[in-house]
């Protein structure tokens, strides 16, 4: 299966893995870091399903070398990764912390050194206590200039090395789940409003770091990261099928009409018209080298009850499934990439995370996941599909290099290729993580 896939995916093709800076960096109180809404959210009672924080997590923070020689073992080209804002910018603004700038710059001269290109997210979510407390974070304007602040900093300092960015990653997420619903940092329920309110100000904010990141680093690759769905009505009836463009209009093309078109679908600016009318969004247009796709799952949609005022009810059709919950669907990737590729024309495309979360049972030293093994194969034979379809496809990244903290989750859900001990923090390549570096050999071996 190796080989097969070998041929059809070019050389130049990148295959990499992803983390966040909070699922994984740990020593939240180290070297003047700043608190974040992150830190806030786990310390609150009934919070994370298991009662856990990323206080320690996979203390990524003093074993970075051990990780990126995992990460050269595994035979990556590339590492997506996100940097902790109020580890630079402990307040959100103002003051830097040198010491938070030196982790990460020995982060990317390690990566450097090791042949692994740095793909740099600048928000994974982690969003500074501060900014919170203040203005009520992604809720104020305001953090529109904390961002482009932050984004200066950054890029000041990395701008020479690193030249792939990306703004924010999954704003629907960060803002529905998190300002909406309630269930993601920092845990406010106010409904339809509230995200679209919170997801206003991040594409306001990605639109004006934009041309910040042009300007101090020469010849990068500049892109957002957003969390896309395959969406389709359970019935071929009207009434789903009305449901499933809302939900396709709430979670994809609200946010893709914004970056690609500077405005908001119609359709959606008239169901969202009684409680959001802020509909100038052309300020997130701004020329995109890439597109950053997380994909997981099929989103198969009902008329129903939930997301006033979306009025949908997710339906979970048979099938096979991850330990979250969701439909495993290869397909879905194909049908996703190519149907933007067709409606948005971007110059090109990443899977920036796919990946899946199953019960491993480690077994002395090896940990035999083979349905994870499956599920990155089967979702990487989609990437090669697309290609032949012409979509401009340039990498993918898997959902994750070791088993963390996922966020309300907490430490349960495990998707990484290197199982992680989080007790002992002992990290082991599972099966997948062999599959991955085999794949990787092979296709270093034959041009
Ligand atoms: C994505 C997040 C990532 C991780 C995966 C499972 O939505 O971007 O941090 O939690 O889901």
């Amino acid at each position: 299966m190796v080989g097969e896939l070998r041929s059809r995916l070019p050389q130049d093709f990148i295959i990499g893995s992803a983390t966040a800076a909070y699922q994984i960096e740990g020593a939240v109180a180290k070297d003047g870091r700043g608190p974040s809404i992150w830190d806030v959210f786990c310390h609150t009672p009934g919070a994370i399903k298991d009662g856990s924080t990323g206080d320690v997590a996979c203390d990524h923070y003093h074993r970075w070398r051990d990780d990126v020689a995992l990460m050269a073992e595994l035979g990556l080209d590339a590492y997506r990764f996100s940097l902790s804002w109020s580890r630079i910018h402990p307040d959100g603004r103002g003051a830097v912390n040198p010491k938070g700038l030196d982790f990460y710059s020995r982060l990317i001269d390690g990566l450097l050194d090791a042949g692994i290109t740095p793909f740099v997210t600048l928000y994974h979510w982690d969003l500074p206590k501060t900014l919170q407390d203040d203005g009520g974070g992604w809720l104020d304007p305001g953090i529109i200039d904390a961002f482009t602040h932050y984004t200066e900093t950054v890029c000041k300092h990395f701008g020479d090395r690193v030249k792939h960015w990306t703004t924010l990653n999954e704003p629907w997420t960060f803002c529905w789940w998190g300002y909406g619903l309630g269930e993601d940092a920092p845990g406010l329920s106010l409904g339809a409003k509230g995200a679209l309110l919170a997801s206003h100000h991040a594409l306001l904010a990605h639109g004006a770091a934009l041309p910040i990141i042009r300007a101090h680093a020469k010849d990068a690759e500049v892109g957002i990261v957003l969390d896309l769905n395959c969406v389709e009505p359970l019935r071929d009836d009207p009434n789903d099928r009305a449901a499933a463009r809302r939900f396709d209009g709430a979670q994809n093309r609200w946010y893709l009409d914004a970056l690609f078109h500077g405005r908001y679908p119609d359709d959606m600016c008239e169901l969202f018209g009684k409680i959001f009318d802020q509909h100038d969004i052309t300020g997130a247009k701004q020329p995109l080298d890439f597109l950053g796709v997380n994909y997981y799952r099929r989103s198969v949609i009902a008329a129903g009850d939930d997301m006033a005022p979306l009025a949908v009810r997710r339906i979970d059709p048979p099938g096979r499934y991850t330990e979250m919950g969701w439909e495993v669907w290869p397909e879905g990737l194909f049908d996703l990439l190519t149907w933007i590729d067709r409606t948005y024309r971007p110059p090109c495309l990443y899977v920036t995370e796919n990946g899946a979360a199953f019960a491993d049972e480690p077994c002395r030293d090896r940990t035999e996941d083979q349905e994870r093994l499956r599920y990155i194969e089967a979702h990487l034979e989609q990437c090669a599909r697309a290609l032949a379809a012409g979509v401009p496809l340039a990498g993918y990244f898997v959902w994750t290099l070791m088993d963390n903290f996922e966020w309300a989750e907490g430490y349960r859900p495990r998707f990484g290729i290197v199982h992680m001990e989080v007790e002992r923090q002992i990290r082991r390549i599972k099966a997948s993580g062999h599959w991955l570096a085999a794949l990787q050999r092979a296709r270093r071996r034959c041009p």
